[in-house]
């Protein structure tokens, strides 16, 4: 790993780029240039002149140039517009450049573009865990595959906070779509909830009594316990399930979270989890190991 001062090339220069070379370049790093497509017609007094000024960083017309310029190349583009920067790019790579894509990709894209590279540079994929905006270069990247961590160590030291998550490209993409799926159903499940609550005019004790559960148990127990207890217990609790579904038909609540829970628990006694496991294990591992097994002779 070369121990020469790094020039950094910036592919795109939107709100997320602007915003880390302005931390750059307060934290002492500045030999940073950019290159966007309007950014290459920017004139003196243009707003992304000034933005690019402000923030210490130099654009380039071309994207030959901003190869030419740096040493690790952070592309911050639109996810669609990622994969035709890269066949714009790849011409201009050499095979000492660190190209890590940290667009809001797929893993399938990342994939890709990890192909599509080959030995031209040494490519990571990288997501963005957080609002840039709001927590600058304090923002957590996630970053995949074998080159993940020359990026961790090289752009630590100028203030990044890198997590290296996997040894494959399409990894650490992936990681942030499983993280929405976790989050966002979880919103989709609250909401479900709540609205049950708000209908019998019980909600400020539902939120009271669910938020006992959540703020007493460390979040780590509560994913061993859930999915523990449920390969133990799912063939008992389907049958309270449909009681809570009936009780939120009755109201005219919303029961799709519900019914797609009722149809996990039947999956799962289908799959013999009960038999598997009589008593909850000390981790997750076996139960998602048995399930995966289940699902996938089931093909
Ligand atoms: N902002 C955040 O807080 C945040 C958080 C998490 C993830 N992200 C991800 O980070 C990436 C950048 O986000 P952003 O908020 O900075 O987006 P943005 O404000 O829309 O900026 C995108 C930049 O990419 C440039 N661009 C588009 N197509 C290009 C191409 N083919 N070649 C070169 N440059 C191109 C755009 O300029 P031109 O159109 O002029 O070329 C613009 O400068 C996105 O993938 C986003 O999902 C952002």
């Amino acid at each position: 790993m070369s121990s020469a001062p790094i020039r950094l090339g910036l592919l795109g220069f939107g709100e997320a780029a602007v915003r880390l070379a302005k931390d750059f370049s307060q934290n002492g790093f500045n030999d940073i240039v950019a290159y966007s497509r309007s950014g290459a017609k920017a004139q003196p007094g243009d707003p992304v002149y000034q933005r690019a000024e402000a923030a210490g960083v130099k654009l380039v017309k071309s994207v030959g140039t901003l190869a030419k310029q740096s040493d690790i190349i952070l592309v911050l583009t639109p996810g669609k517009s990622a994969l035709p920067a890269l066949k714009k790019i790849l011409k201009y790579l050499r095979p000492d450049h660190l190209y890590v894509d940290a667009s809001s990709n797929s893993a399938h894209n990342m994939e890709q573009a990890a192909a599509l590279i080959g030995n031209a540079a040494k490519f990571v994929d990288s997501s963005i865990m957080g609002p840039v905006d709001i927590m600058g270069l304090k923002v957590p990247f996630v970053a995949s595959g074998p080159n993940a961590a020359e990026f961790r160590d090289r752009m630590t030291p100028h203030g990044m906070v890198i997590t290296v998550v996997g040894s494959n490209p399409g990894d650490a993409s992936a990681m942030k779509l499983i993280r929405s799926v976790l989050m966002k159903g979880l919103a989709m499940l609250l909401l479900e909830t709540m609205e049950a609550a708000h209908r019998r005019n019980i909600l400020d004790a539902v939120i009271e009594d669910s938020s006992v559960t959540f703020n007493e148990i460390p979040f780590q127990k509560i994913i061993r316990r859930y999915i523990g207890g449920t390969a133990v217990h799912c063939e008992r609790r389907i049958h309270e399930m449909k009681e809570c579904l009936e009780l939120l038909q009755d109201m005219g609540s919303t029961d799709r979270a519900t019914k797609s829970t009722i149809a996990m628990l039947r999956d799962m006694v289908k799959m013999d989890m009960p038999k598997k496991f009589t008593k909850e294990p000390e981790t997750i591992h076996p139960v998602i190991d048995a399930l995966i097994a289940a699902r996938d002779s089931a093909k």
